[in-house]
């Protein structure tokens, strides 16, 4: 039997208080709508639909940028969950499997327990619902269960004082077959606290007529539903602690972990070792054996095996960071590679710029790669020497071996093995400092200057 899921991301989410569509909100660094499309990959959906609304072209980007295939349908006003579902009648209408309803705002279901919900509907039960044990029911639906399974489901704002004592909650999760679902949609009222469409409406319609209901539990950390800041940044705890559990588990040392944040797709090879305090924004991957000192911020790097980088090391997009390359405190990389063994060791900014192997850039170099306008390159060949206090202004090569002078000004090309000087000459005047320092010091009794 095939499945198709509709995922529901109209909402505003006002609770949030954001000009930022609710599902658009990120946790590990990847909008909550996204983590919903990817838990629902599990259940190899023939179909993916996504429910858009409030912020509807943002929204459908982060849509397809988990695939081509996911259709967007515009909910041109949200009339609650089950007139959601009900806009992707149409696109369905010829579909004829299962239909699997996510919320956009929950993003923790595994796909194992989507599979258990998929064999549930495969061992009989016309409608399945993903409920959960809450430890603190307030603001989910309850699930009202009676001696043939689940009866309906009463949202909290409807509920008697009986039924608020329920612990049993709904996900937002259910599965039936694509015609009774809509069928049944067709049957929702408004009558209720909200005035909306519920879909959680059906299930006491679908037992009217006959029809069985399972309910299939999973843990509560996985039905987490994000309705406010204050839910968003118990969603980002959940998520850290599992990334640091899976980051120790593959190999990595962290000092102390509950200081490491990471992102969605961060990857540390074995034996990393991460000193506390520091922050993996999306896109970087660390090779084994490299080190990430504390205070450190990456984003969209790559760091080979056997570097080491910081403390107090920012490396942003394009940043790739060769074998045993060292980038120490107080130096930004964007955009850059920096060659095997190379040193980038203090208050540097190296920016659109390609590293030789072995180079050293010595404190306080500084890529020039912004003229007001355009980018510019810098390259810097193998076993070069950028004495401290050097300003590269792009475009500019060091060739292979090439030697800068301190404190120079590079403007031209600086060809293989040559040393350039780029910095005014000295002159020294024999006695002339400590006379000037008399006169001075002669000037400040005489209560001059
Ligand atoms: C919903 C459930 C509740 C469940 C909880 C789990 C209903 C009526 N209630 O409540 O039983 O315990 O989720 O988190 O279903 N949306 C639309 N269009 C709309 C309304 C909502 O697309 O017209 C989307 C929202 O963007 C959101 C999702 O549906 O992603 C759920 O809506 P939300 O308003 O958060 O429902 P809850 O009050 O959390
Ligand atoms: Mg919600």
């Amino acid at each position: 039997m095939q499945t198709a899921i509709v995922v529901l991301a109209a909402g505003q989410g006002s609770r949030m208080r954001s000009s930022r569509p609710k599902v658009l909100h990120e946790v590990g660094g990847l909008p909550l709508l996204r983590h919903a499309l990817r838990s629902a990959a599990a259940l190899n959906p023939a179909r993916r639909i996504v429910v858009t609304g409030h912020g509807g072209e943002a929204v459908a980007a982060a849509a397809r940028a988990e695939g081509r295939d996911i259709e967007c349908i515009t909910q041109t006003e949200q009339n609650g969950t089950g007139h959601a579902v009900a806009q992707a009648r149409a696109a369905l209408a010829d579909f004829d499997g299962d239909l699997v309803v996510l919320y956009g705002d929950t993003p923790f279901i595994t796909g194992t327990t989507l599979e258990r919900l998929a064999a549930a509907r495969t061992g009989g039960a016309d409608m399945a619902v993903l409920g959960f044990e809450a430890a603190d029911p307030t603001g989910y639906g309850r699930l009202i269960t009676g001696p043939e399974g689940l009866e309906r489901i009463v949202e909290e704002r409807d509920a008697s004082q009986a039924e608020r004592a329920v612990r049993l909650c709904n996900s937002g999760v259910m599965a039936a077959p694509a015609g009774l679902l809509f069928d049944l949609i067709g049957g929702v009222g408004t009558d209720n606290a909200k005035g909306e469409q519920y879909l959680t409406d059906i299930i006491a319609l679908g037992r009217a007529r006959g029809l069985s209901a399972a309910v299939v539990a999973c843990p509560e950390a996985e039905t987490l539903g994000i309705n406010t800041r204050a839910d968003l940044a118990a969603a980002e705890a959940v998520f850290q602690a599992g990334a640091r559990r899976a980051a120790l588990a593959a190999g990595a040392t962290l000092t102390a972990p509950e200081t490491v944040f990471f992102a969605h797709d961060t990857t540390l090879a074995e034996d990393v070792t991460v000193a506390p305090f520091v922050t993996f924004g999306p896109g970087v991957s660390v090779g084994r054996g490299a080190e990430i000192r504390s205070f450190s911020h990456l984003e969209g790097a790559q760091v080979a095996a056997g570097a080491q980088i910081g403390p107090y090391a920012r490396l942003r997009p394009g940043a790739e960071i060769g074998a045993g390359a060292r980038i120490g405190n107080f130096v930004e990389v964007k955009a850059a590679e920096i060659g095997a063994g190379a040193k980038v060791n203090h208050l540097s900014y190296v920016g659109d710029a390609g590293i030789g192997e072995g180079a050293n850039l010595g404190a306080g170099t500084i890529t020039c790669n912004y003229d007001g306008v355009f980018k510019h390159r810098t390259q810097i060949g193998a076993d070069a020497f950028i004495g401290s206090n050097s300003a590269l202004v792009a475009p500019v090569t060091v060739a292979e071996g090439g030697y800068v002078a301190s404190g120079s000004t590079v403007t031209r090309d600086v060809g293989p093995g040559d040393l350039a000087f780029g910095r005014a000459r000295q002159e020294n005047k024999p006695g002339l400092g400590a006379r000037l320092m008399k006169k001075l010091r002669q000037a400040k009794a005489a209560g001059r200057g």
